[in-house]
């Protein structure tokens, strides 16, 4: 073939090469073919140096202008290609669909259980009280003995008690030994609350588990009554419940720190003519108080002649079932995010 005719096939093909070339990848290949430094046009140039004056005269502005189709024809390629890309990547972005569902990211809420002793500590604390603690794993002394329990009386089989491997030690199997390390360490007259995780060595079931919240309170001063119990717990549970009409009524009940002792019921802030709550009795049993036994207030060196105080058990956990409707108190310690989402 002559290099007339070399000329006009590599132009057709090349032509037809870049026309075909539709990613940068086949681009670069078809530039090597034909613009490289071994490429096609090259090796047609190399050719040109055997020929005479007279046809390098003719040929030389002839490859030169392969040469610059060659050149022009990639730019408009290349461009091109750049073009078609930024338009997918234009394409697909304007497909972003906002509506597909994605993952919910996971919301944290407070524990129930945090909620009612957030407002537990606010109803006391609006009423001048401390809110004080105490530590779960006990002594015999403060959990029993100091609280007019001693070794032998038969009040220590109402706590199914866990016994720790340190003698004498146990988890506390209520708030009630709080009391104690208050009336040894505050100046009197004092008023405390003390909530927290007390445990018992029972079977489970709806209303059982072997730990719940209680949160003891005590009122210790002169002249103190019944009168102040009864005040002091009607107005704590219309606080709780935010509720106005709330009315207590006292009933008798044994515990050996206090004498005498009462279990206290309100009316049932659900209802007015009885309900499942209140098993249509209209009356709610919320906790047991009392006034602080004498032998209770002179072992920890208050003298019962000059002193006298009030103190009461809440059951949180139950107030919580009730404030909220939980009718299985295992559900507060299960973990169910399911659950736990709604508060
Ligand atoms: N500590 C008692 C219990 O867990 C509850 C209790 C009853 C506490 C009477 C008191 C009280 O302060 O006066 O069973």
């Amino acid at each position: 073939m002559n290099l007339k005719d070399q000329i006009s096939t590599t132009k057709a093909q090349l032509l037809k090469t870049f026309e075909a070339a539709t990613t940068e990848h086949a681009l670069e290949e078809a530039r090597i073919q034909f613009l490289g430094r071994n490429g096609q046009i090259a090796a047609l140039m190399e050719s040109l140096k055997t020929l005479s004056l007279e046809e390098k005269k003719s040929f030389g502005p002839q490859l030169n202008e392969l040469k610059k189709v060659a050149e022009t024809t990639y730019n408009e390629r290349k461009a091109a290609i750049a073009k078609a890309q930024e338009q997918q990547a234009f394409a697909k972005f304007q497909h972003f669909d906002v509506t597909a569902s994605t993952y919910q990211p996971l919301k944290s809420t407070l524990h129930p259980y945090t909620h009612i002793v957030e407002h537990v500590e606010n109803v006391f604390m609006s009423m001048g009280y401390e809110i004080v603690d105490g530590p779960e794993a006990e002594t015999d002394y403060y959990n029993f003995e100091a609280l007019n329990i001693p070794a032998d009386h038969p009040a220590r089989d109402m706590y199914d008690t866990f016994w720790l491997d340190v003698p004498n030690m146990l988890m506390r199997t209520h708030t009630s030994p709080v009391e104690v390390h208050a009336m040894e360490t505050k100046e009197l007259p004092f008023a405390v609350v003390a909530p927290g995780r007390v445990y018992r060595h029972e079977a489970t079931d709806a209303s059982h588990d072997i730990m719940f919240l209680q949160t003891e309170g005590l009122f210790i001063g002169k002249n103190i009554s019944m009168a102040h119990l009864f005040a002091t717990a009607k107005a704590a549970l219309q606080g709780i419940f935010e509720k106005k009409d709330i009315n207590i009524r006292m009933r008798p009940g044994f515990f050996p720190f206090v004498e005498p002792g009462v279990e206290i019921d309100m009316t049932c802030p659900f209802c007015k003519h009885g309900c499942s709550v209140c098993k249509k009795t209209t009356w709610i049993e919320v906790f047991p108080a009392g006034l602080c036994h004498p032998n209770v207030l002179k072992c920890s060196g208050i003298d019962p002649e000059i002193y006298s105080g009030f103190a009461f058990g809440f059951g949180l956990t139950r107030l919580a079932m009730i404030k909220y409707g939980i009718n299985d108190l295992r559900l507060f310690h299960s973990g169910k995010l399911q659950f736990l989402d709604q508060f």
